[in-house]
């Protein structure tokens, strides 16, 4: 089966991939015994969901094939489907893609028989990275209903709050988003130190300087005082709140240096449970059809 976004999965099935990542977490074994072979195509930079992907795969006792647009026939013109259709006759029995257009998966699905993983699409869908988030908030609260969370910063452009203002929606939470004017999206838009108090997930967003047109209006020290989180506004969020972050985080922008790894911040338990959720994706696009 494809994975390439959440629209597909209902909210059961949703909470079947999170069951199947807790299975791994405590110790499930799969094992291909090196007779599947997962191939990571990252069009776009990417440390955690790339390197997880791998070690999910190698943790499953598949081989990989790691993709170097660097050193490609990409540089000599060559199509993403033609790229994508290679890597099927040589046989591998899964692809993970991430590219910058969004949706590049609709000029594939029709033509290309392997099951196609998406590791992130342009400023649409990051579901891989959604998952891990929501096994993360299952985890610390046991459930989703009720909740409340607001999501600070460059929200437009954004996949991974595209992604996670959906499917939290969907599973009963309440999702505001905050942040600078210019990157704003009307959903819930909230000023942060109105609502630092009441939610109980912070996560924030990455400044993605290579998306944007414009540079940012605000100087890095602006941008931190204005929309950062520090150890001031951490003091105000409720007891039981968390911290969240996809990540890579830019320190002292977004996020204060001593607030990355504060008691409240669950920011590298998203990239573990990263490595769990994919394990799960990977079983699943290999056995179900
Ligand atoms: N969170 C995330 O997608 O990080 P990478 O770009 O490093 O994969």
């Amino acid at each position: 089966m494809n994975i390439l976004n959440l629209e597909q999965f209902s909210k059961q099935e949703i909470h079947h991939i999170l069951d199947l990542a807790e299975e791994f977490k405590n110790g499930k074994k799969v094992d291909y015994q090196g007779e599947k072979v997962i191939a990571n195509l990252f069009f776009e930079p990417s440390t955690r969901t790339h390197y997880s992907f791998d070690m999910a795969a190698l943790k499953l006792g598949c081989k990989t094939q790691n993709f170097d647009t660097e050193n490609s026939s990409l540089k000599k013109g060559e199509t993403l489907y033609d790229t994508i259709k290679t890597f099927e006759m040589f046989g591998v029995d899964a692809v993970v893609i991430r590219h910058t257009k969004n949706e590049y998966y609709n000029e594939l699905i029709e033509k290309i028989k392997i099951p196609i993983l998406n590791a992130g699409d342009g400023t649409g869908n990051h579901p891989t990275q959604s998952l891990l988030d929501l096994l993360t908030i299952r985890q610390e609260f046991g459930h989703f209903e009720g909740l409340k969370a607001v999501i600070v910063g460059d929200v437009k452009h954004s996949r991974v709050a595209h992604t996670n203002i959906k499917v939290m929606e969907r599973l009963g939470m309440t999702v505001y988003t905050s942040g600078p004017e210019e990157y704003k999206e009307e959903h819930n838009f909230v000023n942060i130190d109105e609502i630092i108090d009441k939610v109980d997930i912070v996560m924030l967003l990455r400044v993605q300087h290579e998306r944007h047109i414009n540079n940012m209006q605000e100087t890095q020290e602006q941008y931190h005082t204005s929309y950062g989180l520090n150890m001031t506004r951490v003091n105000k969020m409720k007891e039981r709140a968390i911290i969240m972050h996809p990540a890579p985080f830019n320190r002292n922008v977004e996020i204060a240096d001593d607030v990355v790894e504060c008691k409240k911040s669950r920011i590298f338990k998203q990239v573990q449970n990263g490595v769990y959720v994919r394990m799960a994706l990977i079983y699943m696009s290999l056995e179900e059809k």
